[in-house]
């Protein structure tokens, strides 16, 4: 996989689109930004701090993937636990960020199915539910509302926007421009 080179400033608060024909690139950009691959030139920046070489889980960055990547071992309601669990939240805590998340994207219904008993839009949502439950500040998102109808779509541009409580600067830069 090979990107050209790109430069990327994102201000606290923002909500940037990439855009472009399949296959120019975009889903490979953001595991470097999560630091799933590592960039072979170039460096990422968030809030002014260089995490080029920083690992995923201290980057504070939520992603969902455009193949949703859910664990397929786990139950609705645990693969939307887990970052929570990761970072050691209480029991209260965990049960109160998972069960609202799962209202958010209104699957609370399905809290004990597997992910293989879900249709395509109902993974995607609990995708986008395991994502926020753990408020990230930095959400990258892989066409994250593809296989959702109209009406669910539009509710869940809404909730993100509301949820949009990001408030870090993020950079995608050369290494060499300092
Ligand atoms: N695992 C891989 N190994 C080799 N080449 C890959 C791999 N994954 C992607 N590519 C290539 O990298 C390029 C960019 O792919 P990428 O998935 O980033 O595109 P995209 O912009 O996300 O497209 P889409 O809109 O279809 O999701 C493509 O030419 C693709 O064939
Ligand atoms: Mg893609």
């Amino acid at each position: 996989m090979a990107l050209e080179a790109t430069d990327l400033a994102v201000q606290a608060g923002e909500f940037l689109t990439l855009l472009g024909p399949s296959g120019s690139g975009k889903t490979t950009l953001l595991p470097m930004i999560s630091g799933l691959v590592a960039p072979s030139a170039r460096r990422i920046e968030i809030d002014g701090r260089d995490v080029t070489h920083i690992e995923p889980g201290k980057r504070g960055i939520g992603m969902v993937f455009q193949s949703y990547a859910l664990f397929p071992h786990m139950s609705v309601w645990d693969n939307v636990a887990y970052g929570l669990r990761m970072r050691r939240k209480s029991r209260d805590e965990v049960r109160a960020a998972v069960d609202g998340a799962l209202a958010m994207v209104r699957m609370s219904e399905y809290a004990k199915r597997f992910p293989k008993e879900l249709s395509g839009g109902q993974q995607q949502r609990i995708a986008l539910a395991r994502c926020f439950a753990y408020r990230p500040s930095v959400i990258l998102l892989d066409e994250p509302l593809g296989a959702l109808d109209k009406k669910l779509c539009e509710h869940m541009q809404s909730e993100i926007r509301r949820l949009q409580g990001a408030r870090r600067n993020l950079r995608v830069r050369d290494a060499r421009s300092g």
